[in-house]
């Protein structure tokens, strides 16, 4: 059972805005400066404003900035890497609108790395075949992002509200997002649930990367956006493609957790994938060898462990040596080093975790979903750029591209979104918060049981008869949970997953294909003649739908659903 709406106590308290958005990564923080210019923004976050994906990004920000690249060739490794399921016009505008909307971050005050000559450095990483990765403080581009942002933010006039946990959507009787609920920890602000009235609402929560026991993922990306999606009728597709980094650092068997990521950029910069003998395996498995797209690698690297029986393979960069890892990569190899492995002098062991959805909310170009007023960016979303693999480096550049996107929808929208008052409490509120009912709310311990269940049998590699184990696992869990479970912060968090790791295996057990990082073991060749086209998830009462689309090659501004 996936429950329709979280069992919440009544709201305690009711505050309004114009544009209410959720989530302070690059998304988030974009559309919220970008939006303020039409009218009051409220910004809701989680937990502390930096606390979310965006500052753990390392590699850099992709666009075509070098004078011997182009758009056109972002756009073409971009369609490559998504395997066939990239949405071309959201992608041409990700790779048109890229260099101008880095530009402007370089304006708001972001310090790009420079290069010798004092242009922008460029590095390359899996999928490019061209140097295109702009990065900031070596490995550390999310972080200065993240910053240059947050300073803008200051004197914006965005009203933010911290430790915030989004509960649901609100809508009026024609099914229009009319704001959320949500609840507040912390000092200095109002408390418990409350629910702030918008006349749009913008999802930019991240990723669900902690559905699985190892992930690259912060402790906060737990799908909130999706699960409360779903709940609102919202349609999310393509879920079946979360993306598993090839190289994160190996922390022993069973680790669990946010796990250190060693960036592609390593990779770009000249290290090796080797084996315990010291080949390099990579090399004759794909014509990019290291640089090959993310899945391909990730793929030869589990088949390499299979093939040898390694827990793990090696990245060797020994040969970059000391300087190079000292002033381009500081954070990795301070987190290395704090693990005990020194990479300047020895190969870093490393495996595959989860890393990224590529799938999400169903936007169209613009960011509006299935339901009039509710808009998605960043993670949280599928604009339809990643297709079946997202090309390294593209998810900063979509969060900004897309945020600004978002900002100029509404700056029409608005005005039509401001005819219809939305009222808390009128009967024509379709979200019914409050009441105890806890039907489909799971105990906080069946967070562990989600992430055991899906890193077992949902992971990089996956067959019919570990998905339909996986699914009746997470079937049985409400009913192992029972019916009195307490509503509160880990209770919402776990159900999130639950509803998020359902609605990954349905997707990934329909799909009959192994197509970018949907890797079936039981159908292992790409099936164009059945398989190019999206799977679209609904939930229809408490349960979860999955219907089939066929590719398009465009899906037009306004077909959103
Ligand atoms: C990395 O630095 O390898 C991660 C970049 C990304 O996920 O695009």
């Amino acid at each position: 059972m996936i429950p329709s709406v979280l069992a919440a106590p009544a709201p305690g308290w009711t505050t309004e805005t114009d544009v209410v958005v959720i989530g302070s990564g690059i998304a988030g923080l974009v559309t919220a400066l970008r939006c303020r210019p039409h009218g009051r923004v409220l910004l809701v976050t989680k937990a502390l404003l930096d606390a979310g994906s965006t500052r753990w990004a390392q590699g850099g920000i992709a666009a075509a900035l070098a004078p011997d690249d182009s758009p056109g060739e972002h756009l073409a490794d971009t369609l490559t890497a998504g395997v066939g399921l990239c949405d071309e016009d959201a992608v041409r505008a990700l790779v048109t609108e890229g260099p101008g909307a880095v530009r402007g971050l370089i304006d708001l005050g972001a310090a790009f790395d420079r290069a010798s000559g004092g242009g922008i450095a460029l590095t390359r990483e899996g999928g490019h075949h061209r140097r295109r990765i702009a990065h900031a403080g070596g490995d550390a581009t999310g972080a200065e992002i993240s910053r240059a942002l947050l300073a803008a933010l200051k004197d914006s006039g965005v009203e933010v509200i911290e430790h915030a946990l989004v509960l649901d959507l609100l809508r009026d009787a024609a099914g229009r997002a009319t704001g959320i609920t949500l609840h507040v920890m912390g000092e200095g602000q109002p408390g418990g649930v409350g629910a702030v009235r918008a006349r749009a609402v913008v999802l930019a929560t991240g990723g669900l990367g902690q559905v699985f026991s190892a992930t690259t993922n912060p402790e906060v990306s737990t799908g909130d956006g999706v699960a409360l999606a779903l709940r609102a009728g919202a349609a999310v597709t393509d879920l079946e493609f979360v993306q598993f980094h090839p190289t994160v650092l190996w922390l022993g068997e069973g680790a669990t957790g946010q796990q250190p990521l060693i960036s592609e950029a390593v990779r770009g910069e000249g290290a090796h994938l080797v084996d315990h003998t010291g080949a390099r395996f990579m090399s004759g498995r794909h014509e990019l060898a290291e640089l090959a797209p993310r899945d391909v690698v990730a793929k030869g690297i589990m088949n390499r462990m299979r093939e040898t029986g390694a827990s793990h393979m090696l990245l060797d960069g020994r040969h970059l040596g000391a300087t190079m890892w000292e002033n381009r990569f500081p954070t990795i190899l301070a987190a290395c080093r704090h693990h005990g492995i020194d990479p300047v002098t020895e190969p870093i062991p490393i495996v595959p975790a989860a890393h990224y959805a590529s799938g999400g909310v169903r936007t169209d170009l613009y960011g509006r979903t299935s339901v009039p007023g509710l808009y998605a960016c960043g993670e949280v979303a599928c604009t339809g750029v990643h297709g079946a693999n997202r090309l390294a480096s593209n998810s900063l550049l979509e969060g900004l591209v897309f945020a600004g996107r978002i900002a100029t929808a509404l700056s029409a929208d608005l005005t039509a979104l401001v005819s219809d008052e939305p009222s808390m409490g009128d009967s024509s509120d379709a979200s019914p918060v409050g009441g105890a009912r806890a039907d489909g709310l799971l105990a906080p311990s069946t967070r562990g049981d989600v992430q055991r269940i899906m890193t077992s049998s949902v992971g990089v590699l996956r067959g019919a008869e570990g998905l339909a184990a996986a699914a009746r696992e997470l079937a049985d869990l409400p009913i192992r949970s029972g019916a009195d479970v307490r509503p509160g912060v880990e209770a919402w968090e776990a159900t999130n997953l639950h509803t998020v790791a359902s609605a990954i295996v349905a997707a990934a057990q329909r799909r009959e294909e192994t197509r970018g990082s949907h890797w079936r073991e039981d159908f292992p060749e790409r099936a164009d003649a059945m398989w190019r086209g999206h799977l679209v998830t609904r939930l229809d009462g408490n349960t979860l739908t999955t219907t089939y689309e066929p590719w398009r090659q465009s899906r037009r501004e306004g077909d959103r659903g």
